[in-house]
């Protein structure tokens, strides 16, 4: 067994980043200023997109994405069940109904589920692109496209990811559905691929949204207010709408620009990880490894495992606590969002709604998976699974 415990996730923070946090706070300009700009700037670069809006968490991008397309009271989004209850949260903020739909195989939502849950109150459709894989987006734009719906990507797992050689984010994307209307929100909590700590940004080509979108993160203030303390600034602005407050802070942007620099080298290790993992499990019949799909570049930020509970003798949580007990975190991605009190209470959803999601969430489990974790560090992951496994047969 392991000396020390392994966590489920840590960052890997280089020195050039914490020297750049140093920067800001020795600058005096600790807020939303030149180094957001230079991040927004990067991150728009590196997705190849229109327009990048950085903001303090995916949660508030996918929050005024709806906002600003104008969801309200009585309007529906539709929203996979297996997600962070917060995608389908931000409706709920809003007056919206969320509409939840089940997930494929592969842990993400199909086109045909939303085509099923479409009607005449539908505003918006929130795609997640699960643990880093992309969704089958093509397919997606199609259906959203067909019925004039805009679609807002939750990307929290998939800055690095890419569908069909381009980048999750980037405008060219949708090449072929011009008219649609695209956000896609990226996620930079603690433990995600690329962190500032919490953050995220917003992508897409629409340049009247994108505006609409900058000015309900800062308040509904006119362009660049952000600069209204420096000598060129002016004192004055213009509140054009009641607006949110989910700016990014330069010190956020500091870690933020490093971590871009370094993010194609932490996808590679990511992708490399999951391939030993692969390894390791494809030839236990009690392990079934993720699915992964033509197509895409999964930028894996989860590497969830399933068990295959007819072969175990003991359950998913058990098999967490005996991996707590031989020093290893985990994690459980998610449980889905119909389950918990409030959509049940509220919103009248019940156990039994959606059938592949539960079966998925009873036998999930999400394994170490960051660069910051070494090989050996990987293969006691693996010995413990084993381990596991072998004490627990089910005769
Ligand atoms: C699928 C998904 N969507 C949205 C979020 C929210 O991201 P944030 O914490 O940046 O608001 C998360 C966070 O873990 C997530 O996993």
């Amino acid at each position: 067994m392991r000396e020390s415990y392994l966590p489920f996730s840590l960052p890997l923070i280089s020195e050039e980043a914490i020297a750049e946090v140093a920067d800001s706070l020795r600058s005096g300009w600790i807020t939303t200023g030149p180094k957001t700009k230079r991040f927004e700037d990067a991150f728009r670069d590196y997705v190849d997109s229109s327009h990048a809006i950085a903001v303090n968490s995916c949660t508030a991008g996918l929050h005024i994405a709806l906002a600003a397309l104008g969801v309200g009271p009585g309007d529906e989004v539709i929203v996979p069940t297996l997600t962070f209850c917060s995608t389908a949260s931000v409706a709920v903020h809003l007056g919206a109904r969320p509409v939840l739909v089940d997930v494929g195989e592969d842990f993400n939502v199909t086109p045909e589920a939303i085509q099923r849950a479409i009607t005449k109150k539908t505003k918006a459709v929130i795609p997640v692109h699960f643990g880093g894989q992309a969704c089958d987006l093509q397919a997606v734009y199609d259906v959203a496209a067909k019925h004039k719906l805009p679609v807002i990507e939750d990307a929290a797992h998939a800055v690095g990811a890419a569908y069909n050689g381009l980048m999750i984010g980037s405008d060219a994307l949708q090449s072929s559905h011009a008219d649609l209307q695209r956000v896609t929100a990226f996620s930079f909590y603690a433990i995600k691929n690329l962190t500032t700590g919490e953050g995220g940004m917003i992508t897409t080509a629409d340049d009247e949204l994108a505006e609409r979108m900058r000015l309900l993160s800062l308040h509904g203030m006119s362009r660049d207010a952000w600069k209204r303390y420096e000598s060129a600034g002016s004192w004055y602005y213009e509140v054009v709408l009641p607006g949110y407050k989910c700016n990014m802070t330069d010190i956020q942007a500091a870690i933020g620009i490093h971590q871009l620099g370094r993010l194609d080298d932490f996808v590679r290790i990511r992708k490399n990880y999951a391939q030993m993992y692969d390894q390791a499990f494809s030839s236990m019949p009690e392990i079934e490894i993720p699915i992964t799909q033509g197509g895409r570049s999964h930028a894996f930020h989860l590497y969830v495992i399933r068990l295959n509970l007819d072969q175990l003798a003991i359950d998913r949580a058990q098999f967490i606590e005996e991996l707590r007990a031989l020093n290893i975190g985990s994690s459980v991605h998610f449980i889905p969002v119909h389950l918990h009190p409030y959509y049940q209470e509220s919103l009248g959803y019940s156990k039994g709604d959606f059938p592949v999601a539960e079966r998925l969430f009873d036998a999930i489990i999400s394994l170490p998976l960051y660069p910051k974790m070494t090989k050996n560090d990987l293969q006691d992951v693996v010995e413990a699974v084993r381990f596991i496994v072998s004490e627990h047969p089910r005769r």
